[in-house]
């Protein structure tokens, strides 16, 4: 069934790649950016931009009813690990407090179905790995923390009234489409740093740290395709659709270091890719990694790029037809 849905934050990397997806998959989409982290020219072309915050609640209710929405996909948030240890205060309110004013006009706007970008932070460091849905959720970071307090928003909230909502914890995004990808200002992912020096454009990338409790004493994440993720959005809309509510992992249940990032780099970019050992960064778990047994069972979900080559390469494309990024 199509549906009418308002993307927020669909002009950042997994948005703008879900609204490509959303518009193929013949649902009508409007995206509202605030343009802080976006790209005006990362939004497909002939779908509508609104310029503007999440927490502006007469222009979120005014969007709802001129684009006669039925869905919400929550992306426009606050997400790096680390800058989220330096501005907490930021965090919480483009995160929390933005994102609650979202509900608010939602409400008042008769809109009662949801999918929330939530993140595998909200599990702090695993007990068990793979991490399932049911591991307790105790962030060690600012940024795991916000996504776990808008969860408990949408929790009270779905008990209290009629809202449902799908809360999709993305293990760590990579990867591109055909025409849109990764361009963070600046930019401290992994994948695109990596990318940058094999470039050229960035003399070198530092490890953080070596003495975590891993085969090779770097930090493990699960690297998932971003392809692969706005699909899981697009089955999150027909479950909502089917009046079902769920918080699902997203993730390829596999585990790669950063050394392991940084050799796969360099058999897909034939680069040398210079690399120094650098300190711990703040709030870094040691091993994050996914099991989406649920998400595949419930939503009909699997990865179709399991391999991290498939999506380094994918990155690698996209940054050789965009050098330099979007355009602004
Ligand atoms: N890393 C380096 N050097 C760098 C950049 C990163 O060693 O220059 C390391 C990090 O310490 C970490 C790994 O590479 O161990 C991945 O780091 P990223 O910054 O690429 O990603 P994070 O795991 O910190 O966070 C990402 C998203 C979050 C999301 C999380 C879920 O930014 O929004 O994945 O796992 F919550």
């Amino acid at each position: 069934m199509s549906s009418s849905v308002l993307v927020t934050g669909g002009a950042g990397y997994i948005g703008s790649i879900t609204v490509e997806r959303l518009a193929g998959a013949g649902h009508r989409v409007v995206v509202l950016d605030d343009l802080s982290k976006g790209h005006r020219a990362a939004v497909a072309p002939g779908v509508p931009l609104v310029v503007g915050g999440v927490g502006d609640v007469e222009l979120v209710k005014r969007v709802l009813r001129e684009h006669d929405v039925d869905s919400v996909i929550h992306f426009a948030a606050m997400s790096l690990v680390g800058e989220s240890m330096e501005r907490p205060g930021d965090y919480y309110e483009a995160n929390v407090v933005h994102g609650a004013r979202l509900l608010m006009a939602m409400a008042e706007a008769g809109v009662r179905k949801i999918v929330f970008s939530s993140s595998a932070g909200v599990y702090g460091e695993p007990e068990t790995v793979p991490i399932s849905e049911s591991h307790p959720a105790r962030p060690v970071n600012v940024y795991g923390d916000t996504k776990l307090a808008f969860e408990r928003i949408l929790e009270w909230q779905a008990a209290s009234d009629d809202l449902r909502y799908v809360s999709l914890r993305y293990f760590n995004a990579a990867g591109a489409s055909e025409k849109f990808g990764e361009d963070h200002r600046p930019e401290t992912h992994l994948i695109p740093i990596v990318l940058e020096v094999a470039a050229g454009t960035r003399p070198e990338l530092a490890v953080f740290g070596d003495d975590y409790e891993t085969p090779d004493g770097t930090c493990i994440r699960d690297y998932i395709d971003v392809r692969d993720l706005s699909d899981a959005h697009i089955a999150a809309i027909d479950a909502l659709g089917r009046g079902e509510s769920g918080i699902y992992n997203l993730g390829n249940g596999e585990g790669w270091s950063v050394l392991n990032v940084i050799d796969a780099a360099r058999s897909v970019t034939g680069k040398e890719i210079p690399w120094k050992m650098g300190r711990r960064r703040a709030g870094d778990p040691a091993r994050l990694v996914a099991s989406s047994s649920l998400a595949e069972k419930e939503l009909g979900w699997t990865p179709e790029h399991p391999e991290l080559e498939d999506m380094i390469g994918a990155a690698w494309d996209w940054m050789g037809r965009h050098p330099g990024g979007y355009p602004e």
